[in-house]
């Protein structure tokens, strides 16, 4: 079994990704909030609450894992972020990360990020640490809707091995429809005040569900906090709501019955769900490792 440290591991789209093709030996976030749901999940899996910044050679070591998988802060290589790029703090545990790499090299390694990592400086030190190291670099631009997910979330992988990374066969794309996603009773809280929909509606991403086309735009973390550039919405009952945190993991490819603490108010679920990563294209994207495969 392929031992797998998760790094930033979030809600774990890693964990859900590899399901039994891999065993995480150690899942790492600074967020205990996002540990709480990790834990819950996957409770097999031992957590740490630590900033990668701070992580030593030897720590890492400790796990002798036999990959990395990284999903690092996005924030330096956004337009919101300021795309500070290595001269933003939140790079800095990436930073530690890219100095450790030569002197502990996994067999594999593989990271998500923004498209505008794709150009970034981080991106070229790490590439300089792979060379050193040896690694076969294997990078690729994918959105879940190219596999018939309707759900837009175009995001930068990187897959790194010392062993061959062979071609693989294009994806069998799903087809699923926006309502294969939804609730039918969603709970309570989305409705969207009809005097904010006369407001601000003309800026808000509002999709049909009857409309068999329909795709949502990418829900980011801002979601239930920032009305705009935050996600999609649906006309719902004569009004607008918003999307529940279960139906925007389920786009992102988590099952049903993914579970949240119960006292975890919406917003922070909101927030933690638009952190997180498509499942669906995680698991096109680790097909390349010829252990991931079918
Ligand atoms: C883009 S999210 C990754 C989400 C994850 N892939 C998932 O499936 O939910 C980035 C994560 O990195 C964590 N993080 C950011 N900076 C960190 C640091 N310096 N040390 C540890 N974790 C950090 C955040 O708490 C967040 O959970």
């Amino acid at each position: 079994m392929l031992r797998v440290l998760e790094l930033y591991c979030g809600i774990g789209g890693f964990a859900q990704a590899s399901g039994t093709r891999a065993r995480v030996v150690a899942a790492i976030d600074q967020s205990e909030l996002a540990l709480s749901v990790y834990r819950l999940n996957y409770p097999e899996t031992p957590v740490i609450c630590r900033n990668i910044e701070t992580i030593s050679t030897k720590f890492l070591r400790s796990f002798t894992p036999d990959m990395w998988w990284l999903s690092p802060p996005c924030q330096p290589y956004t337009v919101r972020g300021k795309r500070r790029d290595i001269d933003d703090p939140r790079a800095a545990s990436l930073l530690n990360l890219i100095r450790i790499l030569p002197e502990a090299p996994p067999l594999h390694l593989g990271m998500e990020n923004v498209e505008g990592y794709a150009t970034s400086r981080a991106r070229e030190l790490l590439l300089k640490a792979l060379s050193i190291s040896g690694f076969r670099v294997h990078e690729r631009l994918i959105c879940p809707t190219e596999l018939g997910i309707p759900s837009r979330r175009p995001r930068y992988y990187l897959i790194a091995s010392q062993g061959d990374l062979p071609d693989v066969e294009p994806p069998r794309p799903f087809s699923y429809p926006l309502k294969h996603f939804l609730e039918s009773d969603p709970g309570p809280g989305l409705q969207i005040p009809r005097d904010v929909v006369d407001r601000f509606g003309k800026g808000m991403n509002t999709i049909d569900v009857t409309d068999p086309d329909a795709y949502t735009t990418c829900f980011t973390s801002s979601y239930g906090k920032a009305l705009m550039r935050s996600g999609s919405y649906l006309y719902w009952r004569e009004g607008v709501r918003y999307f529940s945190p279960d139906e925007i993991i389920r786009l992102l490819g988590f099952p049903r019955g993914f579970k949240w603490p119960p006292t975890m108010t919406l917003r922070k679920r909101w927030h933690l769900a638009g952190n997180s990563i498509s499942v669906f294209a995680l698991r096109e994207v680790l097909r390349i490792i010829p252990h991931f495969r079918n």
